[in-house]
This record gives C-alpha cells, structure tokens and sequence, in this order.
C-alpha cells in the first residue's frame, strides 16, 4: 500500500492543495482503481460522519460505498438534526462529531459553515460540496482527464456555463496543475473576483495558461469541454429561470460546440439538466462523453483522499 508523503489536513478549498499533494492523490486514487484489494483494510476501525444539508445521489453513495471498500464506516447525517447552525452552533456540532468520528464530511449551503467545522473539528474535514467549491468533484475529475489523456500539462480544458462551485474548483486545480483552462461564462455570471485572482495568482505559479472569457466564440481549440448546471442547489430562488435560460441557452454544450472547438470528450459533474447546459445527444454519446467515468472516479478520489487524511 502506497501513501503519499506530503501531509493533508484537511480537504476542503482547493487553492490550498499543493501541486504535489494534488499529483500525489490523483496517483494514488488511480493505484486504488487498479488495486483495491491492497487496500481493503486501509480505513479499518475508523468512523466517518457525513454531514448533507443539500440533496446527493453520487457524493453520498461513494463516500459510503467507498468507505466500505476500504474496510470504513461511514454514518449519514441528513436534515433530522435541522440545518447545521440552527438546533446547535456549528462549533458544537464539529467538536461533538470529533468525539465519535475519524473524519467529518460535509455537504453544506455555506462555505463558513466548512470553515467553522475545520476550525473547531479536532479531526480531518473534507468539502462535499459547498457554495464556492466542490474539491472533491475537481479531483475525480483531474484523475479522469489523466486516464484519457496521461500527460495533464498537454491537456486543454474548458468550462462553459455557470461560473458556479464546479467551475472554481476545477479553474482553481487546473490553475495549481498547471493545466491550460479557458473558462467561458455569460456576463453576470462569472466567479467571484476573490476566486479569480486566487486562480490567476496559481496559475502564474504554475506554468499554466488561464483564459477568463464571455465570448462562446473565443472557445478556441480544447481537448475536453465542461459543463454544469445553469442553476445551482441553493440558487433556486435567487434566479430567474427564463431569464438563465435566455442568458445561457448560446452557451449550451452539444456537437456543434465540440466539432468547432475539436474537443475529443465531454465532461459534466451530474445531475445534467438534457436539453439545457447539453444536449442529450451528447450525453449518451459514448464516443464523446466521459460522465460516467468520472462519476465512478469520485469514489476512487475520495478514497485517496480519506487514506491521506487518515493514514498515521
Ligand atoms: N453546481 C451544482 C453541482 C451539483 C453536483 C450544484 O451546486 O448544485
């Protein structure tokens, strides 16, 4: 069993993973993949808590199941305790959790709320998805992109649509790999200005280009092309839905964008909203769409990442 040398803390903001922690787990979810029999007791005896204020179908079955893979245990948390914050502080809720559990995953509404677990919490807390990010996401699928295309410092992404937790991230990663990333977002709707000059200060240190752009037509030549909900969890009530789709709808991922850009694969974290951000051809399209596999690299890359967190 093989565990990376540069010691995690926690997982929960990607511009605070190094470029060689990054590399390290993306390599070690991938000897997982390929091994996981040698790692069958790699979280034997620990407990893992997982805390969801938001709905999940891959994050919560992964986390679980890979947890159980890895001779874990792993107990969801839902709403029956109310909203993180209201029944209980959130200081108290890290510092009760800490008793009982190795670890604290949490999907939350409000990146504080992350912020207030990894600050109280005497155990590792890894970031399920919050408003800013989604760490675990970009990771599954930083270890997609290098199973199809091996060498990331050749590989061009692209992201188009909502300047969204999944596109931080993965600008964010890209930045701090290295990678080539155009992000591709309608006025209005690009990332906060704080996660941008996170982005372009990680990208100057890493070598990588990083292209900020409202023009669909500025695409350019991509290897694989991104794309995510035009509205988020949370986002329901805070926008127009007619008005996002009008805004958007230039914007949505299908064959013709991938013919003009050259791009081999498509990306989508899921759940697709099909004739919205992308067509359904183009999500069942086997030749081009890679969304299962990352799908299934989530459980992989959340794996690395649980055996770092917890190795001794
Ligand atoms: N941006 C989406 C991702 C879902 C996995 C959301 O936050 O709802």
């Amino acid at each position: 069993m093989s565990l990376p040398t540069d010691k995690l803390n926690h997982f929960v903001a990607d511009h605070q993973l190094t470029k060689q922690q990054l590399l390290s787990l993306i390599d070690l979810a991938i000897t997982i993949k390929q091994n996981p029999a040698s790692y069958r007791q790699a979280l034997a005896g620990k407990s893992i808590a997982m805390v969801f204020e938001k709905p999940s179908l891959r994050t919560h079955v992964s986390f679980d199941m890979g947890i159980a893979k890895l001779g874990g245990h792993a107990l969801y948390l839902g709403q029956q305790n109310g909203k993180l914050g209201e029944r209980e502080r959130v200081c108290d809720y890290a510092k009760n959790l800490s008793c009982y559990a190795d670890a604290i995953v949490a999907r939350v509404f409000n990146n504080s709320a992350i912020e207030q677990l990894t600050q109280h919490a005497t155990v590792p807390v890894v970031n399920a998805l919050c408003d800013l990010y989604h760490p675990c996401q970009a990771l599954a699928d930083f270890v997609t992109l290098t199973e199809q295309f091996t060498d990331l410092s050749q590989v061009k992404l692209a992201y188009v649509g909502d300047g969204n937790n999944v596109a931080n991230s993965l600008m964010l990663m890209a930045a701090t790999l290295g990678v080539d990333f155009t992000l591709v977002c309608p006025d209005g709707y690009q990332p906060k200005q704080t996660v941008l000059d996170q982005a372009l200060t990680l990208a100057q240190a890493g070598g990588g280009q990083l292209t900020i752009t409202s023009d669909i037509n500025a695409l350019g030549f991509q290897n694989a092309i991104y794309t995510d909900t035009w509205i988020s969890m949370g986002d329901e009530n805070a926008k127009d839905k007619q008005q996002v789709q009008a805004t958007f709808k230039p914007y949505q991922v299908n064959h013709q964008l991938m013919a003009a850009s050259g791009a081999d694969i498509v990306m989508h974290c899921q759940p697709a909203h099909l004739e919205e951000e992308i067509t359904t051809a183009l999500f069942d399209d086997e030749a081009k769409s890679v969304v299962f596999q990352q799908a299934e690299n989530r459980m992989w890359a959340q794996a690395a990442v649980l055996v770092s967190l917890l190795a001794n």
